[in-house]
């Protein structure tokens, strides 16, 4: 049956892929004709405004990513539903712990709407915007101008005075027209240093890209990874860790190994485990052009994100980005027969089997930093007896840590490339359970008791959560729907807080 499904999604995908390319054909004819036409848009226009009385319909879409999302249509992804705002360190309590040391650890919410991404960030809590004007990148439009007239002083900049040298009408304004559009001609375009330079590094040339390239990087220049580059504290860049892969290839493993090769990259100290680490956001383009399904049927975020909608007479594709389940699977539909039910059971399908997984590699590796905690109070782990077995239990622990921060931040818990989150947390979880067998010999060979379920201490993490944001709120905790972890951790939250 699954078959079968998959057959005429197939067929479906190949009719579209003929239409589009009929499509882009027809285009071409249109564009040569126009070819001497006037800019579409004043050249270097940023005011959503002024695009929008051009394309009105667009634009009222647009300004809808401010509106509350509807509650209960989607099962995880719940940032900013019915008004409320749901935190990923409340969801995850393995998360707070893991993340204790810096901004993350007290600061990690949901995403919501693209009007937010610039509010947002000046109602984070400090330590999430200790990076200063580093943190601009990827929220405002005028990023890109202010790192052209002066990189050094963007960077050096602590955020708020970065924040005023915007336009003081932009100064809450998050992506716009200009950050996806060519003022000439309307084709999808970034202007991002940082989306260039990465591209160059993966031998792809950023104004020579394929339709399918193009149409995940518009999005893909901010649903990336990235770190900031530092020296100390001095930021130096923000840059994304792709050396060494290849477009379709931008494996978790490359990320690690750039992240752990690169000194620059280590942003962090963990608080628990007392090491230098660097940090893995939303890789939402890395995961998905890894290989997925949809991907592999040469799809991008807008087939799935942007489905057709009637503004005032006019058809458009909707620019209030959001789940595909808060717009009742309407996207899919263009492809798949199943009825929204059917395709919404199917996605929560696939998350659940993700979430089984996350949590359990999740608390493993926060089990194995409560080890290397333990160890490093009461052991001499400098020492020759002890020096070489802590390092590889050591290693083994920051390749689960990375690949659960991975999975954690990547944004469509695991639907976007389902084989392949399963790999990445199972790998996570072998990882967690090698560097806590050994340790579990270091500390026995020394004498030191270790409980066979190690105490987690959650609440030692979840209770200091930073000077402006919401409290660690028990109740969005998301159980493993599974039911496995709950053979291994305790039932209750409160049992884990204990
Ligand atoms: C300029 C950077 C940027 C670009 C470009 C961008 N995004 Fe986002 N996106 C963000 C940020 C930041 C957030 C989180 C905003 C917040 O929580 O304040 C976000 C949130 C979202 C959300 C969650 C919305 C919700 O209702 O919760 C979706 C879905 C999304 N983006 C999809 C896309 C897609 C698809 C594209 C490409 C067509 C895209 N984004 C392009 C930065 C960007
Ligand atoms: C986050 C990226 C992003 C932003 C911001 C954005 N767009 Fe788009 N826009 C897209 C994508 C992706 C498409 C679909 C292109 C495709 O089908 O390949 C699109 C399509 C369009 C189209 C339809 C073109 C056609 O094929 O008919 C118009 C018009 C448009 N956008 C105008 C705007 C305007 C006006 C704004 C600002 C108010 C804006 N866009 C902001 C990504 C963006
Ligand atoms: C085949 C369809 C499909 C494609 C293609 C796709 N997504 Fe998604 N995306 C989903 C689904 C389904 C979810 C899960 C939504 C939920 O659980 O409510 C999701 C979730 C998200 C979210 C979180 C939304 C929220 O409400 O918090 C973001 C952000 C996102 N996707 C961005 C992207 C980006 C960026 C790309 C391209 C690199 C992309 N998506 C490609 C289907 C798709
Ligand atoms: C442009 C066409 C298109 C759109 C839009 C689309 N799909 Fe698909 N879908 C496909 C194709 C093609 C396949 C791959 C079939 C295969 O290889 O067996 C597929 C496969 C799947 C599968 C099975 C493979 C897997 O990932 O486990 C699921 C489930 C699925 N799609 C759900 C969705 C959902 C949910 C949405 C909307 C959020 C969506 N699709 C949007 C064309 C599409």
């Amino acid at each position: 049956m699954h078959h079968r499904v998959s057959a005429r999604a197939g067929i479906v995908g190949l009719g579209l892929l003929i239409l589009a390319a009929m499509c882009a054909a027809l285009l071409t004819g249109c564009g040569a004709a126009e070819e001497t036409a006037p800019s579409l848009i004043p050249a270097g226009e940023h005011d959503p405004a002024v695009w929008g009385a051009r394309y009105p319909a667009v634009y009222q879409t647009w300004l809808a990513t401010a509106s509350e999302r509807p509650a209960g249509k989607s099962a995880y992804k719940r940032g900013f539903d019915g008004g409320v705002m749901f935190d990923k360190l409340s969801e995850y309590p393995f998360m707070p712990l893991l993340f204790n040391g810096w901004g993350f650890g007290i600061d990690y919410n949901e995403p919501r709407g693209h009007y937010y991404m610039v509010i947002d960030q000046a109602e984070a809590d400090p330590s999430r915007v200790k990076s200063g004007g580093a943190c601009l990148t990827c929220k405002s439009p005028y990023a890109e101008d202010l790192h052209a007239a002066d990189s050094d002083r963007l960077f050096a900049s602590a955020y708020a005075d970065a924040v005023a040298m915007l336009p003081a009408e932009a100064r809450e304004q998050g992506a716009s027209c200009i950050d996806c559009h060519d003022t000439a001609t309307l084709e999808l375009d970034t202007r991002r240093w940082t989306a260039d330079a990465a591209l160059s590094e993966i031998g792809l040339d950023p104004a020579a890209l394929s339709t399918q390239q193009q149409r995940l990087m518009v999005c893909g220049q901010c649903h990336c990874t990235y770190s900031v580059m530092k020296d100390g504290t001095e930021v130096l860049d923000v840059d994304f860790p792709w050396e060494g892969s290849t477009w379709g290839e931008i494996r978790v493993e490359n990320v690690i190994e750039n992240l752990e090769t690169q000194e620059h990259r280590l942003e962090w100290t963990q608080n628990v485990t007392g090491m230098k680490l660097g940090f893995i956001r939303h890789p939402d383009v890395e995961f998905f052009t890894a290989g997925s399904p949809h991907y592999n049927a040469r799809m991008a975020c807008n087939d799935c994100h942007m489905p057709d909608v009637t503004v005032n007479h006019e058809t458009v594709p909707d620019h209030n980005l959001m789940s595909p389940l808060k717009q009742d699977m309407k996207a899919c539909q263009r492809c798949h027969y199943d009825t929204a039910d059917e395709l919404r059971a199917k996605v929560i399908a696939i998350q659940d089997a993700n979430l089984a997984s996350l949590i359990d590699a999740g608390y493993r590796t926060a089990t194995v930093a409560k080890l290397i905690e333990l160890a490093n109070e009461s052991l001499e782990t400098g020492s020759a007896a002890v020096k070489p077995r802590y390092d590889e239990a050591a290693g083994h622990y920051r390749q689960a840590f990375y690949r659960v921060v991975f999975m954690g931040a990547e944004n469509s818990v695991g639907f976007h490339n389902p084989a392949e989150g399963q790999r990445i947390l199972a790998d996570a979880s072998a990882e967690a359970a090698a560097a806590e067998a050994i340790l579990r010999d270091l500390l026995a060979e020394a004498g030191v008791e270790v409980l066979a379920e190690v105490p987690l201490e959650l609440s030692a993490y979840t209770e200091d959560r930073g000077v402006k944001k919401l409290d660690f709120n028990p109740a969005q905790h998301i159980p493993d729907p599974s039911g496995s972890a709950q053979k291994k951790w305790p039932e209750s939250l409160e049992a884990l807080l204990r």
